[in-house]
């Protein structure tokens, strides 16, 4: 965009934000979107005509990192053809050892790098950019108090996600998030509400509180409080209409929280909770804090207290060390619980990571198998399960044009399952009825109720 261009529309310039990975991350990129909006930038999609080019990277899995890499490369084009151009790069990715100076060195065309720890300075980073011609490096190490609260753009109106812990102290072994997130942090109870409370004068109807495990949240605050109080506090507040969470951990699920979400009104009867493996074996080599039994028995006592509950989770195959029984153990396992949905990965190995150590990594085309597999089943299992909604009446929060088919709407039922419908209003943010009549693996398809 050229100067006069900026002066036309009153602008400092047009902005894009690319975000890889979990919604933390989408949760920062709202954060960087709101310092590039009170900056004077616009957000747009397009790469080609930005004058900020912003990456939010991921490092959980290799092909995230990989995918990063070729975007980086291929930025060097713009910068080519416009030098004021500003990329930079920053996330989880630029929190492991040495990954600052490799971009450094291997893509100079970057200008600001910078890390999960210190996102609030990203606003001083883009100024010195402007001045600096070389990489500017910035990547903080952990900091014992919580980061600055920022301004946020929200991508919607009606759903807005709230941080309420920050790291994560479980150390499972294949996992690299405690090392680039650094160790568990809680908001305190009081900001927290505060926030939410705003929100709901905002507008917002649905929350989703995020923390890499929220069952922690409380522990090291100095307020005796924990996760299943906060819901209390939360569900009292009005206006709000739903409250989810992100992610918990089946080890730290008590009967107190599973009692409390099935007194509350806003708490979605959504539990995602991520086993990984079927086979006790693996979950200790994971480090996991619990066996297939008690898992098990977790299912049951939550459908025990809430019957129409939709269970999720997440898988990983091909774990090092995992032999076929073990596999067949997680099949076994999903046909007994019948999961609505589950995200399935391949193990990936994660330098740094006990597991990328561990004897008796798996080959490609074994993981490979076994993924597929999974998934086939659970996709047989998710079909199932929405096709026993056919010709039922569910509550719906409109979240407006489908992507796929702009003629129709999409929303949500508390249970977390997407239904598109037809509409000639507007229903976004708009509690509705929905009356199923298709049912998918992925996706229920209505009517309206009137
Ligand atoms: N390889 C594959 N999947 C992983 N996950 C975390 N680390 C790895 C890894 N090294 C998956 C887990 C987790 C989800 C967010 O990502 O299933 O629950
Ligand atoms: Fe990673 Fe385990 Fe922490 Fe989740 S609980 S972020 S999988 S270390």
């Amino acid at each position: 965009m050229n100067e006069e261009e900026k002066k036309e529309e009153d602008i400092e310039g047009l902005a894009v934000i690319e975000t890889y990975g979990c919604q933390m991350n989408e949760h920062d990129s709202e954060k960087l979107a709101g310092v590039l909006k009170e900056k004077g930038y616009k957000l747009i999609e397009d790469t080609e005509k930005a004058d900020v080019i912003i990456l939010n990277t991921c490092c959980i899995r290799e092909n995230a990192e990989v995918k990063v890499h070729g975007k980086i490369g291929y930025l060097k084009q713009y910068k080519r053809e416009n030098p004021d151009l500003i990329i930079g790069i920053c996330g989880c990715m630029m929190q492991q050892e040495g990954m600052a100076e490799k971009i450094k060195d291997k893509h100079p065309h970057v200008d600001i790098v910078f890390g999960t720890h210190n996102i609030h300075e990203f606003s001083q980073l883009l100024d010195a950019a402007e001045e600096e011609s070389e990489t500017i490096i910035d990547i903080w190490g952990e900091k014992e108090e919580l980061i600055p609260d920022l301004p946020t753009r929200r991508e919607t109106d009606h759903k807005a996600w709230v941080t309420i812990i920050y790291g994560c102290n479980n150390f499972c072994t294949y996992c690299i998030v405690p090392y680039v997130r650094g160790r568990e942090k809680s908001r305190s109870s009081i900001d927290i509400v505060d926030e939410i409370k705003e929100l709901a004068d905002d507008g917002v109807k649905e929350v989703t509180l995020l923390g890499q495990n929220v069952n922690s949240y409380g522990y090291d605050l100095d307020r005796k409080i924990d996760f299943a109080d906060l819901l209390e506090e939360l569900d009292q507040i009005e206006g709000i209409e739903r409250i989810r969470y992100m992610t918990s951990h089946p080890r730290d699920f008590t009967t107190k929280l599973i009692k409390t979400i099935a007194d509350s009104n806003k708490v979605c009867e959504h539990f995602h909770l991520p086993i990984q493996s079927g086979s006790s074996r693996i979950l200790e080599k994971m480090n996991r804090g619990y066996t297939q039994e008690e898992y098990l028995a977790l299912v049951e006592e939550i459908r025990s207290y809430i019957p129409q509950a939709a269970i999720t989770t997440d898988f990983i195959v091909g774990f090092p060390g995992e032999r076929d029984e073990d596999f067949a153990e997680t099949l076994k396992l999903v046909e007994e619980v019948e999961f609505d949905m589950a995200y399935t990965f391949k193990y990936s190995q994660r330098s740094g990571t006990p597991a990328a150590e561990m004897e008796g990594q798996i080959e490609e085309d074994v993981k490979q198998k076994r993924l597929q597999k999974l998934m086939d089943i659970q996709s047989d299992i998710s079909a199932q399960k929405n096709k026993k909604l056919l010709g039922k009446t569910v509550k719906v929060l409109g979240d407006g044009e489908s992507k796929n088919n702009p003629e129709r709407q999409t929303g949500r039922t508390r249970t977390n399952k997407i239904v598109v419908f037809n509409s000639d209003k507007d229903l976004t943010g708009k509690l509705i009825n929905v009356k199923i009549n298709k049912a998918s693996s992925w996706t229920l398809t209505g009517d309206l109720v009137k």
